[in-house]
């Protein structure tokens, strides 16, 4: 009876001191985790392939599914007549050749560098919002012979100083960008600078339950606590535009290498009713087919979050603070995959740092799209260097270090930056050495 009794106590006093908190945290002493996938962490072998490795949990006889998606995803596409033809069919507008050319390592790619004059793989494109009927969607910078590209992006750094409370300075650098057009007709004004993000982990991400991140959202912040969070279309790439990774292959593999699919049957690609040219030199029919589309989109499901780097216990302090800021209102920590037609993504408790929401971030990185992102995942942050050579954050890469990010952080992030440039360095460190123990 007693102890009855002192249990429902402890209920009361533990829901009085979590009732402050936002609805889903736990404390944060029990969020201690060392396998980001859980049992789907995958197993480095070596450094600069800690993102290209299968998770933990597939099955071996799934093994060279997986391989052979490996060889989709680096294999370059050539333009017809080809000696190949299993991948023929590039162009006549593209970016790059194959998927690996903008994550090379399956990690993320890079800005152009300054006052380019040729075109060069990087990984970053340009989106057309709202359209355009001269360019469609992308500004493709390549394509096959006989074809002018639309254009090439230029990117000129610009610099501005922040102060922390303690008075030490940071550079923040940003892009001013502009397009060379090679078009007749000018580039439309409104557009989107994207590098491309990592690719692991995004088969558990697919596996959280749509009722999950619906629970999480809080569009019109009823709760008051300076963070809405609204569902996008989908819940891939930076304004998560796209709904599976079935659609976001297939819509690479149209709009970044003009290579048609079951989800996009156009073989020409980009190329818009004013592109007659680039018309006249497309191919016809399916170019990758429902295999090849199918195969990819599972090799990217399979790539397994790596495990931490270092041990967690080291990070107590950055992590106190992490929750302290309120980086976990968007920067959620865990959740519980779901059913996953890959069974082996199913039922397990994943640390992601995401809620896979949209948030108004503010003017200093709103662009053509609007000033909603959607939360990247902040799993594998400390292994970037070590894949790809690659440390160039934020949606379009212009932030060079982790610092650099957070200070960017603005519009529903504000309360949570300012917070951060009040901390001490010894803390700031603490904070960052979490995030990149991560
Ligand atoms: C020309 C460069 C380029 C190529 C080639 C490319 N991608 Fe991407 N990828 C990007 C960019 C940029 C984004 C971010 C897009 C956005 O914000 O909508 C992206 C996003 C993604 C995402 C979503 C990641 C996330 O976190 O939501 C996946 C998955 C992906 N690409 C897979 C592929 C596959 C598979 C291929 C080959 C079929 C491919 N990509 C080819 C540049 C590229
Ligand atoms: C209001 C939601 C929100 C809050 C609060 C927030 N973030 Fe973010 N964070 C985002 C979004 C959205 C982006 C992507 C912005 C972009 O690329 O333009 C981002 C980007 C990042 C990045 C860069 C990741 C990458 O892959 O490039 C890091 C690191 C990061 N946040 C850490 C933090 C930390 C630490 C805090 C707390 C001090 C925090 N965030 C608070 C939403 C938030």
């Amino acid at each position: 009876m007693i102890s009855q009794l002192s249990h429902t106590l402890i209920l009361l006093i533990a829901s009085i001191i979590f009732a402050v908190a936002p609805a889903d945290s736990e404390p944060v002493s029990r969020l201690i985790n060392h396998h980001p996938g859980g049992a789907a962490t995958s197993e480095i072998i070596e450094p600069d392939t800690a993102f290209s490795r299968p998770v933990a949990t597939l099955p071996s006889s799934a093994l060279p599914h997986f391989t052979a998606g490996a060889t989709l995803f680096y294999t370059r596409w050539v333009a017809r007549p080809a000696k190949q033809p299993a991948l023929e069919g590039l162009g006549p507008l593209f970016n790059a050749l194959s998927c690996e050319q903008c994550h090379r390592n399956d990690g993320r790619g890079r800005p152009p560098k300054d006052n380019l004059t040729e075109a060069e793989v990087t990984g970053t494109v340009v989106k057309f919002p709202l359209g355009s009927q001269n360019y469609g969607l992308q500004l493709q910078d390549r394509a096959v012979r006989g074809l002018k590209p639309e254009g090439q992006l230029q990117r000129r750094i610009l610099s501005k100083e922040e102060f922390y409370a303690d008075g030490q300075k940071v550079v923040l650098f940003y892009p001013s960008w502009a397009i060379t057009s090679f078009e007749i007709a000018p580039p439309p004004q409104s557009y989107s600078v994207r590098t491309a993000p990592a690719i692991f982990g995004l088969g558990l991400l697919e596996a959280i339950p749509e009722q999950r991140l619906h629970s999480l959202a809080d569009p019109d912040d009823q709760n008051n606590d300076g963070i809405s969070g609204r569902l996008g279309i989908g819940r891939f790439g930076w304004r998560a535009k796209q709904t599976s990774l079935l659609q976001q292959t297939a819509h690479a593999l149209i709009n970044d290498m003009g290579i048609s699919s079951d989800l996009y049957p156009s073989a020409f690609g980009d190329c818009t009713i004013n592109q007659k040219k680039c018309h006249m030199l497309a191919g016809t029919g399916l170019e990758a087919d429902t295999k090849f589309l199918q195969t990819v989109t599972d090799y990217v499901a399979n790539l397994g979050p790596p495990p931490r780097s270092g041990e967690p216990e080291n990070f107590k302090a950055g992590q106190s603070l992490f929750h302290s800021l309120n980086c976990h209102g968007c920067h959620t920590p865990s959740h519980k995959t779901g059913e996953h037609r890959l069974t082996w993504l199913s039922g397990h408790k994943i640390w992601p740092y995401t809620d896979l929401l949209l948030h108004d971030m503010g003017d200093g990185l709103a662009d053509g799209g609007g000033r909603e992102w959607r939360t990247p995942p902040l799993w594998g942050l400390g292994r970037h260097k070590a894949v790809n050579g690659n440390s160039f954050y934020l949606h379009d890469g212009r932030a060079l270090t982790l610092e650099q990010a957070l200070l960017w952080h603005g519009g529903e992030a504000e309360s949570s930056r300012e917070n951060f440039k009040k901390l001490s360095a010894s803390e700031r460190t603490a904070l960052i050495d979490f995030l990149e123990s991560l």
